[in-house]
């Protein structure tokens, strides 16, 4: 654990939790601000907080969340240990409705400046909003999925939303093929670390 980042990050959080820049504070019981280890070299990024979410005050912690835990375990990453997980916006958009590209917009902020604490290596963007807004806005995710892109030095991953494959079943080999590819990417970059 980073001593500096925990601090830098339980800093932000309090700021974050005070936000009110725009209307989805309104409904919200808790702002989601996002959770995992500060060592983490892959952030996972998600599109807003859900039911469960919003009530826990901890992101992918619904069903969503469950099956996200199973496929990231059997890949050796887990949200305690070697990954960060965060959302596009930190509050509840009502009826789980898609955030606003305004309420993006005054939220991205936080995201920017958990992303500058962390200096994510890999940023994983789950579903369509997370990849639109923070790899490409012509993102198609279901043709997408799992392409490598890189944005000032970092690989970015769009990967298919857990919530799409619990409605969508016959998408999950595809969507787990992404994460073995991450597996994968991690491994040759451990490799690359220790031989240089
Ligand atoms: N879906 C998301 O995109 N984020 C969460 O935190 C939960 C569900």
């Amino acid at each position: 654990m980073s001593g500096e980042k925990d601090t830098r990050m339980a800093m932000l959080r309090r700021e974050c939790e005070a936000c009110r820049k725009c209307g989805l504070c309104q409904g919200r019981h808790n702002v989601v601000f996002g959770t995992g280890s500060t060592d983490a070299k892959v952030m996972f990024i998600g599109e807003g907080p859900g039911e469960q979410e919003d009530i826990k005050g901890e992101p992918f912690v619904g069903k969503a969340g469950i099956l996200l835990d199973k496929m990231l375990k059997a890949v050796d990453l887990d949200r305690k240990t070697n990954i960060y997980i965060a959302n596009i916006v930190k509050c509840r958009p009502p009826m789980n409705r898609d955030p606003q590209p305004e309420e993006q917009e005054s939220c991205i902020e936080w995201l920017r400046q958990q992303f500058a604490i962390l200096r994510p290596e890999i940023v994983v963007c789950l579903g369509r909003i997370a990849a639109a807004k923070i790899i490409t806005p012509d993102i198609r995710i279901t043709r997408d999925h799992g392409t490598l892109y890189r944005k000032s030095g970092i690989i970015m991953m769009p990967m298919l939303h857990p919530a799409a494959l619990l409605r969508n079943p016959s998408q999950k080999p595809g969507a787990f093929e992404d994460f073995l590819k991450l597996q994968e990417l991690i491994r040759q970059r451990e490799e690359n670390a220790a031989n240089t």
